[in-house]
């Protein structure tokens, strides 16, 4: 017979077990929750969510996320790195066109997907997403140009959207624009059509065709309107002015259309956009970018002598030697430059075209579009009168062309 106590005794012993399993599961169960919760808000912290998501942390650029001085970045050659690139496929990126997703189209061959530009004298810091979008809170981004800036454009959209939730991230279509807005950050990537930066009759979003260009040299209030006050603005123009060496054009008088070299026309137009600038830019708060022309691959000879054909079946880059097509047009680089020089406010070039020559390979070719259609399988055949060499498969080089524009904001970020 048990006394009451040891029967206490007994009972409490055979609830000890229990009892420590329970305050184990409680640990345990705390912990799980702790680490939850300090997860979730490690992660609101980033992104920016936290109670009512208005907490703005500045942007703390790391050491060695700086281009270092004196490194050009645009001097360098491109390393195989399928570990790290691509960086989005086409598949996980809703909003990319048709006339850029090669593999869907088409294109069997991938490599072209897992190139990363390495600068000879320093390396270019990776690409994070979020921390563009802190950089992009409250902030308008805005590429501006003819088709291979809308690549940009998307290829800038398919970077940072998997970090965004569904729902939080919209894309509208304004013609001549298209604006992808975050939510949470407040911020927006827009792009907007304007193939020769002043106006022209080519300036509607859809209906167009570079066989009949006139230009209005002297002006552009009807685009610059729509610029204003854009934080930042990135400008593109090129391949539009060389479809042949002079362009139907008017200067000083609206109605005297007259053929202009385009060397003159380009450097005209350049004058009115800097005219534009320097009267509405705040330099202090916006900042504005220009990408020098795009390079086209549309004579196989100049890089395989003896050949003739394109860049359709080329599946590697240029990697000896340096390499320049006589498509990229040195008086239009000097053009570019002395504009550049003369501007009263900075400009930063993006000097793209060099890395950008050595990419035979990563045009869309016989994958993309003619006039708004995928080829047919007629003329996918033809790929001598057929293939693009002009515009760039996503994920591609317009992937780098914003690594490399994300590298100089972060690097703007202490001067601002
Ligand atoms: C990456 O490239 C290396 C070298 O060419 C190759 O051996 C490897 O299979 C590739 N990995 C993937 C995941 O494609
Ligand atoms: C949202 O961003 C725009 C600029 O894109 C800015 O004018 C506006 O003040 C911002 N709104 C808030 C609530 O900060
Ligand atoms: C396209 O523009 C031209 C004039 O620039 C016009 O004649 C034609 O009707 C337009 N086509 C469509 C489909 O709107
Ligand atoms: C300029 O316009 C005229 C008249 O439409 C045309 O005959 C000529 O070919 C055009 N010039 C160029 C360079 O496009
Ligand atoms: C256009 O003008 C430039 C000099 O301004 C000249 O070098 C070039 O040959 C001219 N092009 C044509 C087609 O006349
Ligand atoms: C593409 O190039 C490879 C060699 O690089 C060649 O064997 C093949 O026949 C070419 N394909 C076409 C369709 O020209
Ligand atoms: C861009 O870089 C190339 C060399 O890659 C150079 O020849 C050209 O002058 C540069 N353009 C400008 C505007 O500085």
């Amino acid at each position: 017979m048990l006394s009451p106590k040891s029967l206490i005794d007994r009972r409490i012993r055979s609830l000890f077990p229990i009892l420590l399993y329970s305050i184990l599961i409680l640990a345990v169960a705390r912990l799980v929750l702790d680490n939850l919760k300090s997860k979730q808000s490690h992660l609101s912290r980033l992104y920016g969510m936290s109670s009512g998501g208005r907490n703005r942390l500045p942007v703390i650029v790391l050491p060695e996320e700086r281009i270092e001085e004196g490194c050009n970045v645009f001097e360098g050659r491109w390393v195989w790195d399928n570990v790290s690139y691509p960086f989005y496929e086409e598949e996980s990126c809703a909003y990319l066109v048709k006339q850029t997703t090669c593999k869907k189209n088409g294109r069997s061959d991938s490599f072209y997907k897992n190139w990363r530009w390495q600068p000879h004298g320093c390396n270019l810091p990776r690409f994070d997403p979020l921390k563009l979008l802190h950089m992009l809170r409250d902030k308008r981004m805005m590429f501006i140009g003819d088709s291979l800036q809308r690549g940009q454009f998307e290829s800038m959209i398919c970077l940072v959207q998997s970090v965004i939730p569904e729902g939080k991230k919209s894309l509208q279509r304004i013609p001549p624009m298209k604006i992808f807005r975050v939510e949470e950050f407040n911020a927006s990537i827009e792009y907007y059509w304007a193939p020769f930066i002043v106006e022209s009759i080519s300036d509607h979003a859809t209906n167009h065709t570079v066989h009949k260009r006139m230009v209005m040299l002297d002006s552009i209030a009807k685009h610059g309107k729509h610029w204003q006050g854009v934080d930042i603005l990135v400008f593109e123009s090129y391949v539009w002015w060389m479809h042949n060496p002079f362009i139907n054009a008017t200067y000083g008088s609206p109605d005297k259309v007259r053929e202009y070299n385009v060397t003159t026309a380009y450097r005209l137009a350049l004058k009115t956009w800097a005219n534009w600038l320097e009267s509405n830019i705040q330099p202090l708060t916006q900042n504005v970018f220009f990408m020098s022309m795009s390079p086209t691959h549309l004579w196989s000879w100049e890089w395989k002598p003896g050949s003739d054909e394109n860049c359709f079946n080329e599946s590697y880059p240029i990697q000896e030697g340096s390499y320049w097509g006589t498509g990229s047009n040195l008086e239009i680089m000097k053009i570019l430059h002395d504009s550049l020089q003369e501007l009263k406010i900075d400009v930063t070039l993006l000097n793209i075209t060099q890395l950008s020559e050595y990419r035979k390979d990563a045009h869309t070719s016989i994958y993309g579009e003619r006039k708004g259609k995928l080829l047919t399988k007629e003329q996918r055949a033809n790929p001598k009168s057929f293939a693009d060499c002009i515009h760039w498969c996503l994920p591609g080089v317009p992937d780098t062309w914003n690594e490399i524009l994300y590298a100089y904001l972060l690097n703007h970020q202490n001067f601002s």
